[in-house]
């Protein structure tokens, strides 16, 4: 068992209280920490609700109660002492750079010398965010997927900085957190570059999107003919971009549009509902009205005939590609498994092995059709030497 004791998990909202109470389970002591009460009794009830509901289902842990388990949850808004006795400290606060290099100065003074600081980011540099925290060889990625109950994946992302010691200990942690849907997945991300490896693969697949949302909205399409044309997992288009939260995708966006090219910049419907407020699921309305549970698309609607499934199977091969030419993974095979466990939906480098010069058409297609130059083939695509990386 690694050498842990004490959890902090920094942001109660939905992952947050999605990997404390996953902690909790593990059997760790752990302190649930936000800037106010309120946004930690928040967290804390949904824990505690979801605990309940694993004890009705006799889903315990042998022998523990949910009771016994919330009184290993402590409650703080003041992170300075919340750390003083941390083995390691997981931040899941809003995805802005300076907020998070906050937690991580404040962390970093505070902590035991030995505390591995983590950072639940979904896109944003390991190694800018743990630069002023005084351990910046302490500092590792530890980015989970929505919810953490269910799903399987745990990226660990090696910063510029991280010691090789501190990442396998992040990854020793990662595998002791259990997921109510089979076991957990935990790459070891080989290089701090936007995205990891999951969200990289399909962030692209945004760029596209957006287009498609604003095509959409200008020819007064319904989001049900749009979700009719069909994603290829387990949500609808506009459910699942409501379900990740409008705010997670433009501040991610945002990010990627200084970091991999201007073309990942927020269109019109995105940027329109993050100014409005309406988030998604957590506010009650994103492109969908959530306040009476998740919403299902209406089938009878008919289909939008816009959105093509060809076209984000090829982009997602064209970034894997990028992500084995840039050094980020070195197999196919582990970006096929991080998808499937961090999106239920399957990679798209084993179906493509004896295919993918088409795909290379499809992407120049593409071009044509968005004028985003971001989609052009790269050449470890065009090459096809990904094929013997596995
Ligand atoms: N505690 C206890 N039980 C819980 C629980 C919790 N916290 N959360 C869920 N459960 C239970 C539910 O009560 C339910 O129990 P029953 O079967 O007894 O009713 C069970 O777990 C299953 O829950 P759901 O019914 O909600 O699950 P589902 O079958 O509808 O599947 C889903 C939901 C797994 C989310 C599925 O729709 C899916 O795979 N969607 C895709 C999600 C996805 O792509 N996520 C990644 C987003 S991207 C991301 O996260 C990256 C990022 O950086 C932003």
């Amino acid at each position: 068992m690694v050498d842990i004791k004490n959890v902090v998990v920094v942001g109660a909202g939905q992952m947050g209280h999605g990997i404390a109470q996953m902690s909790l389970l593990a059997g760790y002591n752990v302190t649930l920490v936000d800037i106010n009460d309120d946004f930690v009794n928040k967290g804390w009830s949904k824990i505690d609700e979801g605990m309940k509901k694993l004890e009705t289902k006799g889903s315990l842990p042998e022998g523990a109660t949910a009771a016994g388990l919330m009184a290993n949850c402590k409650k703080s808004s003041n992170l300075a002492s919340a750390v003083k006795d941390a083995d390691i400290m997981i931040e899941a606060v809003v995805e802005k750079m300076d907020v998070k290099k906050q937690v991580f100065k404040t962390a970093g003074d505070n902590a035991p010398a030995n505390c591995i600081l983590a950072s639940n980011t979904s896109t944003m540099s390991i190694t800018d965010i743990g630069k002023d925290s005084g351990r910046p060889d302490k500092c590792i990625g530890m980015h989970f997927f929505n919810p953490v109950p269910l799903m399987r994946l745990i990226e660990v992302i090696h910063s510029n900085n991280s010691s090789d010691d501190s990442v396998n200990k992040g990854i020793e942690f990662a595998e002791t957190i259990p997921c109510l849907r089979g076991k957990r997945y935990v790459p070891k991300v080989l290089k701090d570059r936007p995205g990891f490896i999951c969200n990289r693969v399909t962030a692209p697949a945004q760029i596209y999107q957006n287009y498609v949302f604003d095509k959409a909205a200008a020819e007064g399409l319904s989001w049900d003919q749009l979700d009719n044309d069909g994603l290829g997992g387990p949500m609808s288009m506009t459910v699942l971009a409501d379900y990740v939260g409008i705010d997670v995708l433009y501040h991610g966006q945002m990010y990627y549009s200084q970091t991999l090219s201007p073309d990942f910049a927020p269109g019109k419907v995105i940027t329109q509902m993050f100014n409005e407020g309406n988030l998604g699921a957590k506010t009650g309305q994103g492109f969908r009205d959530w306040t009476k549970g998740r919403p299902s698309p209406d089938k009878s609607a008919g289909k939008a005939k816009l959105y093509q499934l060809k076209y984000p199977l090829a982009i997602m091969l064209n970034e894997a590609c990028r992500v084995l030419e840039e050094g980020i993974a070195t197999s196919w095979k582990v970006i096929d498994d991080t998808l499937m466990a961090g999106m239920n939906m399957p990679g798209p480098m084993a179906s493509n092995q004896k295919t993918y010069q088409r795909q290379v058409d499809v992407l120049e297609e593409l071009v044509e059709l968005t004028g985003k130059e971001y989609f052009k083939p790269c050449e470890m695509l065009k090459s096809g030497k990904w094929v013997e990386m596995k």
